[in-house]
């Protein structure tokens, strides 16, 4: 009789034992699967989705800042500059490069197809422009650059300096730039010039106290931004 009683005890002490250790693996289980879950929508979230989002488009031309800012006269205003009516001319036309590339003067492969394609049948070049606003979007130049004194690299960043222009990426679903939404997905903002979204005016103007033109203002600050 004590036989029985003897496997029945380590029997019913066993299953006790048995059942949290088959419940802590379930657990591990759960976690692992949590964990894949959790790293196959960051993946998704922070690198498919924002592939998928942009579509990429090279610039006509690739121009170098670096090297022209020291070959012209005029720094930056060579090529942008105020019109005598007040307006910016952004994007550079024909008339700021034929000066000197009337004929191709160098060896570089990008140079020549500019002078073959664009000097040569005086076609203008469709540059991309990453700063683009919706066409609902008024933005003056002159109220920033002359009046508020505010550099280029505010808002831009350091396209000025570089030797290559970046590539344009727009997004498919708004057919914004990728610029206004900024490169992180989250919208996080280190720099100025990270992201140019309707609150990130809104934001500059109540801290320049351009109040007028915040989003904030009780009526009729729609209209200082919007046409
Ligand atoms: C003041 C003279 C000057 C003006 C104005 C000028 N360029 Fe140039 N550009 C140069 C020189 C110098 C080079 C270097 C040529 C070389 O030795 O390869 C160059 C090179 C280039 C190249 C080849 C660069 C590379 O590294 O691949 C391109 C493309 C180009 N220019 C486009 C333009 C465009 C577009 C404009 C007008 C918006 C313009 N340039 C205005 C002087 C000028
Ligand atoms: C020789 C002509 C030339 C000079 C000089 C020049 N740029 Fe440019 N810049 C261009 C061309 C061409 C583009 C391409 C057009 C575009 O991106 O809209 C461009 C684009 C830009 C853009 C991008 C705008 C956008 O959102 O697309 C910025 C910002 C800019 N230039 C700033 C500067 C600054 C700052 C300087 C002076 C340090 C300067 N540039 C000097 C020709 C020039
Ligand atoms: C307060 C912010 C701000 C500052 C400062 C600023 N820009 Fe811009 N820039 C913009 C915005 C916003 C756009 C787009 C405008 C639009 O889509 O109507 C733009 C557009 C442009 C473009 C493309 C224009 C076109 O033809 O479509 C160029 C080139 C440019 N800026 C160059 C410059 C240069 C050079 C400076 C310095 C002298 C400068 N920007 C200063 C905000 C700024
Ligand atoms: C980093 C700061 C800053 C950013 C970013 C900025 N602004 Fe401004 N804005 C100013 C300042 C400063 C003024 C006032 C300039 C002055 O009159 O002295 C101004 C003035 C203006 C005005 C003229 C207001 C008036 O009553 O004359 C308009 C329109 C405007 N901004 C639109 C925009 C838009 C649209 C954007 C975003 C695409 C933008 N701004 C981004 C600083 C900024
Ligand atoms: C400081 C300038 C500024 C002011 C003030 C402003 N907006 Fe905007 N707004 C923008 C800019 C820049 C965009 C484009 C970028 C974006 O979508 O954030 C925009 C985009 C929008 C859009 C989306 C349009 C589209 O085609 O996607 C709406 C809607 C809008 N604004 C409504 C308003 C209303 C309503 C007010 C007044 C309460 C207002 N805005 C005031 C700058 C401004």
């Amino acid at each position: 009789m004590s036989n029985p009683s003897d496997t029945t005890q380590p029997e019913k002490s066993e299953s006790p034992a048995a059942t949290p250790g088959t419940e802590s693996s379930g657990g591990a289980v759960v976690i692992l699967f949590f964990i894949f879950g959790l790293a196959a929508s960051m993946v998704l979230g922070w690198v498919i989705f924002p592939t998928l989002l942009y579509s990429k488009k090279k610039q006509p031309v690739d121009f170098n800042h670096a090297l022209h800012v020291v070959e012209v006269e005029n720094g930056c205003q060579s090529c942008h500059f105020f019109r005598e009516d007040g307006t910016f001319s952004g994007r550079p036309t024909l008339e700021s490069c034929v000066t000197c590339h009337e004929s191709v003067q160098g060896a570089t492969e990008e140079e020549a197809r500019f002078v073959s394609q664009y000097v040569e049948k005086n076609r203008e070049v469709p540059w991309l422009v990453y700063a683009q606003q919706p066409d609902c979007v008024f933005f003056s130049h002159a109220a920033h650059t002359i009046k508020g004194k505010m550099d280029c690299v505010t808002c831009h960043g350091h396209i000025g300096e570089s030797d290559h222009l970046p590539i344009y990426e727009v997004n498919r679903i708004t057919g914004y730039s990728r610029n206004i939404w900024g490169r992180n997905i989250a919208g996080i903002k280190r720099n100025t010039w990270d992201r140019m979204k309707m609150d990130d005016c809104s934001e500059c103007h109540i801290r320049e106290n351009v109040r007028q033109a915040s989003v904030q203002t009780e009526k009729g600050g729609c209209f200082v931004c919007h046409k």
